[in-house]
């Protein structure tokens, strides 16, 4: 294995690094505070090409590779999850899965506007009943000849109040189990289509996250990805990418929270010396640095595994986990190295140790991916 990243990879990762610093940081606290969406921050992201990236330049897309976005994802996240959440869904779940999958009509349609940020997109697979058993769906896109009517509700979803385009998972016919689910496009104001409250949350609260209530709605033929059948297997796919991303989000979390608690380590004073010089402190550090380069190898390999046309549904599930765990562990101690500033906002970290907790439940909870991996290893 060879990190040793390029020249244009080094000057993106330096790009998101300065944009975190310079445009997220100023404001992280109040958006959290206020659950306020981060709009003019998304716009110059778009601008920057950061929320298409790996899509193909014929469609305004960066046309970069995998670990590009995963050392963009890493910056970002380490400043403000709530935003990089949005890059990671628009990203892998909307973009890829349009480009990979997609018509050419359906393509030259949605993606330049996705691609560049001029519109955002959600992806819809959770329900009130059907989170991590994603088979399950309730929700019903009947086959009316040219059309689909789809009625359900979907739940959680991520840009939920914010996007213009909905990629739908829904079932067509029961009969089939997940043979017979699709995934249509649906875009906003299409009659019949409401978006419930904002929901409320724990961690990542800049971030737009709603129920979606669909009730009548015609879709038509033309907006169906994939093949009659396709729908379960078009997010697994696009899920197995997604764990990537979010991997490097907790791989961020992670590092943005050890960074502050190392800084803070070296100035803090008690007992007559700075903090970093107690054993109590510096083997904190130690471990949080350990884990932290195991995550990030992890979260890079499966990056390289997409980017070579490998499968990387073993090595993205593995990262998700341990990046997952990592941030979540790795935020937790540096709130305990900050003590009692580690309670307080304007010291970033008890928000990092917030938002980590995401990381361990969306795009596949943690034992959703012990599911996938040891499935992989007792099947090889
Ligand atoms: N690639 C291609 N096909 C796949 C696949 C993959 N990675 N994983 C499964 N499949 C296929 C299987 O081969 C099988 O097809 P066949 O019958 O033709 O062989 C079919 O899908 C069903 O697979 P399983 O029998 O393994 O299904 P299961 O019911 O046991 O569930 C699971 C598998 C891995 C647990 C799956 O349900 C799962 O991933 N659950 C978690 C869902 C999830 O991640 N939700 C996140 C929501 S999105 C989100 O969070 C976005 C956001 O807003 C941030």
């Amino acid at each position: 294995m060879n990190f040793s990243l390029t020249e244009e990879q080094l000057m993106i990762q330096q790009a998101a690094r300065d944009f975190a610093q310079n445009e997220l940081l100023p404001g992280v606290i109040d958006r959290d505070e206020a659950q306020k969406f981060p709009k003019e921050q998304v716009k110059q992201m778009g601008e920057l090409g950061f929320l298409g990236m790996m899509v193909n330049e014929k469609y305004s897309g960066s046309g970069l590779d995998t670990l590009s976005y995963v050392l963009v994802m890493e910056e970002l996240s380490k400043v403000d999850a709530s935003s990089s959440v949005i890059v990671s869904v628009n990203n892998s779940l909307v973009c890829w899965g349009l480009e990979t999958y997609g018509t050419e009509e359906q393509k030259e349609k949605y993606l330049h506007r996705l691609a560049t940020g001029q519109i955002i997109g959600a992806f819809c697979l959770s329900e009130p009943e059907a989170g991590s058993d994603a088979t399950s769906q309730k929700t019903t896109a009947i086959d009316k000849g040219d059309h689909y009517v789809l009625n359900g509700t979907k739940n959680w979803i991520t840009n939920g109040g914010t996007a213009e385009v909905y990629l739908v998972i829904a079932q067509t016919d029961k009969e089939k189990g997940h043979k017979g689910i699709n995934a249509l496009i649906v875009e906003k104001g299409t009659p019949g289509f409401e978006i419930g409250p904002k929901e409320n949350k724990l961690g990542i609260r800049g971030s737009d996250t709603h129920s979606l209530m669909f009730t009548d709605v015609k879709v038509p033929k033309e907006n169906r990805i994939g093949e009659d059948g396709f729908g379960f297997k078009f997010a697994m796919k696009t899920l197995a990418g997604g764990r990537i991303g979010i991997a490097a989000q907790a791989l961020g979390i992670a590092a943005g929270a050890y960074e502050l608690a190392l800084q803070y380590s070296k100035v803090r004073k008690a007992f007559g010396t700075e903090i970093c010089n107690h054993q109590a402190i510096a083997f904190k550090l130690a471990d949080m640095h350990t884990k932290i380069q195991a995550a990030r190898h992890l979260v890079y390999q499966a990056a390289c595994d997409k980017d070579a046309g490998e499968n990387y549904d073993l090595s993205g599930a593995m990262a998700k986990l341990y990046a997952a765990e990592t941030a979540m562990e790795v935020a937790t101690e540096a709130v305990q190295i900050h003590g009692g500033n580690g309670f307080v906002k304007e010291y970033h970290v008890e928000r990092l140790m917030r938002d980590a907790k995401i990381t361990q439940i969306y795009e596949g909870t943690s034992e959703i991916q012990k599911i996938v991996i040891s499935r992989s290893i007792l099947r090889d």
